[in-house]
């Protein structure tokens, strides 16, 4: 099973990358973004607990998104791959990422890091935003979510480039391009 994380600030491209590789690969997707969204959808007491922080622009508690996210995986290890696409965001879930999987003899072999400038970043968000439906997709929630990723999630950078699993790509070129990059990588990596 070939495990990879899709990895970047908001907007930068992480569902749109995912949507291809997965298409193109044949590996499942685990965005826990969509995971959160569809309990808000569902409305029950979880997704109203949850809607209070995706709404503010903050994480929500670690121990909700990994119960989640790793029950997903455990029931889906025959599959031939899977993208993680806005996991892990934090340290602390990257470490219990690698924990979990190491203990299945598994690991995370390829972790894409997607860059674009933050005004690029909040151009497309609050142009997504016209017709998302998203809580979150806003001026000043996402002035939130930019600075939870520079504070929380941009130094899990620095965990992956340790072990050199980390390659970044440059998030500012048209779509295909970035994706035609992303396809090389994987492909050098999985056979
Ligand atoms: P999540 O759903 O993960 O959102 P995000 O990281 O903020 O990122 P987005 O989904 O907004 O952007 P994206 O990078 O996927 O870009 P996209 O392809 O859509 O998380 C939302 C919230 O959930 C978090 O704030 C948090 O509250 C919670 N959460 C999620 N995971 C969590 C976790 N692990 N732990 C705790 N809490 C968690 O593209 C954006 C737009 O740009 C689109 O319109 C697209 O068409 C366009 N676009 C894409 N690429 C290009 C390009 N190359 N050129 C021009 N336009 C482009
Ligand atoms: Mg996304």
């Amino acid at each position: 099973m070939f495990n990879m994380v899709v990895f970047g600030p908001p907007g930068c491209g992480k569902g749109t990358q995912s949507k291809k590789i997965v298409e193109d690969f044949g590996f499942l997707h685990m965005s826990s973004g969509d995971l959160i969204r569809k309990e808000i959808r569902k409305n029950t007491a979880m997704g109203q607990f949850l809607e209070k922080f995706i709404s503010r622009g903050l994480l929500v508690p670690d121990s909700i998104i990994l119960k989640e996210i790793f029950r997903y995986w455990l029931q889906h290890l025959n599959a031939k791959g899977m993208v993680f696409d806005g996991f892990p965001r934090n340290l602390y879930q990257a470490q219990m990422m690698d924990k979990v999987f190491n203990k299945r003899k598994l690991g995370i072999e390829l972790v894409i890091s997607i860059e674009a400038p933050e005004d690029e970043l909040i151009r497309r968000v609050i142009e997504r935003g016209k017709d998302s439906g998203r809580t979150d997709d806003n001026a000043e929630v996402m002035h939130n979510r930019l600075l939870i990723y520079q504070s929380q999630t941009r130094p899990v950078i620095d965990y992956y480039k340790k072990n050199k699993r980390l390659f970044t790509v440059d998030g500012q070129n048209p779509i295909k391009e970035v994706y035609a990059e992303i396809k090389s990588l994987i492909s050098e990596k999985h056979h």
